[in-house]
């Protein structure tokens, strides 16, 4: 008999044919299917499960008796308490790599967005007042030839890096947990001490993973140290970043302008302060999100998966199952 399995995203029709040839496949698009009793039902037989976002924790694994393995449709697996699902020996499984660059342009744009107001001047000529409202007040400021610090110089930030340095001329300094040399090579990035990175930086984009470490990790004390001037871009995840410290430093000119593709709650709610603030912008979580690179993804997470099932080692293994410490 086939394995059963959940897919809870919207998935093309070559990634149902895939799947279908090896698995029972039960298919839940909405995204609010958490609401839907059949899910929870589905899940007590199911093996594997292959989506995005979707908290598994302790409780979670109680209701999925059968699971041997959960596939992420995603590079981050913050969602994923990898320490519970090793100790019931679930596999959990990421798609690194197909996403870098797609999310080095969104983070790039992103970062030319805030600092050229952009949004802002589309609205501008959408409403009608080109003339009355283009004045130096809403003038942006240089990208080329500025500083960029980047906090978490993984693939993504590395990413960026080369974007920033051989394209726009700039600096680049960066802060991470291991000093990465290719880039201090290919793009004189220069490893700082996260204080200084931020004293100097025109432009800080944050590209660290969602850890207990880094949660909440970034708030008033680190807007303080940055120029008034400077551009904070927060690319990895919501929840680093304290929010409303961000928005208050917005507002009183602590720092000059942010842009955000994540938040701590998503979608961030409508009367939120950062919305509120005029030197913001924002994104709706579309770092990797172009149609080639979604593909890519769910292909990568597919493979993932029926290898997984098969009894193989899934290419892309977050918990090695033999390994008995594993770091959620
Ligand atoms: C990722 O792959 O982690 C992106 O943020 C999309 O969730």
């Amino acid at each position: 008999m086939k394995p059963s399995i959940i897919v809870y995203k919207k998935v093309q029709q070559e990634i149902k044919n895939k799947l279908e040839q090896d698995c029972s496949v039960t298919y839940f698009e909405q995204p609010d299917y958490e609401k839907d009793p059949l899910f929870w039902k589905h899940l007590q037989k199911a093996e594997g499960l292959l989506g995005s976002g979707l908290r598994i924790d302790e409780d979670f694994l109680k209701k999925a008796p059968c699971l041997k393995i959960i596939s992420n449709s995603s590079v981050g697996y913050d969602n994923l308490d990898l320490k519970a699902m090793t100790n019931r020996q679930v596999m959990g499984t990421n798609t690194p790599g197909v996403l870098t660059d797609t999310t080095a342009d969104t983070i790039f744009g992103l970062l030319m967005s805030a600092a050229r107001k952009m949004p802002q001047m589309h609205t501008l000529v959408q409403s009608g007042q080109w003339q009355q409202k283009i004045t130096e007040s809403s003038f942006g400021v240089d990208v080329h030839h500025k500083v960029l610090g980047i906090i978490g110089m993984g693939r993504i930030g590395n990413a960026i890096a080369r974007r920033a340095h051989l394209g726009f001329g700039m600096e680049i300094l960066y802060h991470n947990r291991s000093r990465n040399e290719q880039a201090e090579k290919d793009y004189r990035a220069q490893y700082c001490e996260q204080e200084e990175l931020l004293r100097r930086s025109d432009f800080v984009c944050l590209m660290q993973p969602l850890t207990p470490e880094t949660k909440h990790s970034f708030g008033r004390e680190q807007f303080q140290q940055m120029k008034k001037t400077a551009v904070l871009i927060v690319g990895s995840r919501g929840g680093i970043v304290k929010e409303e410290e961000l928005a208050d430093a917005l507002k009183h000119g602590i720092i000059g302008g942010a842009g955000l593709d994540v938040f701590e709650q998503e979608p961030i709610r409508k009367d939120h302060p950062l919305l509120g603030c005029s030197n913001v912008v924002t994104f709706p979580h579309i770092g990797s999100a172009t149609l080639e690179t979604r593909l890519e993804m769910d292909r990568l997470a597919s493979d993932n998966l029926l290898k997984g099932l098969k009894g193989e080692v899934p290419p892309n293994l977050l918990n090695p199952r033999n390994e008995k410490v594993i770091v959620s």
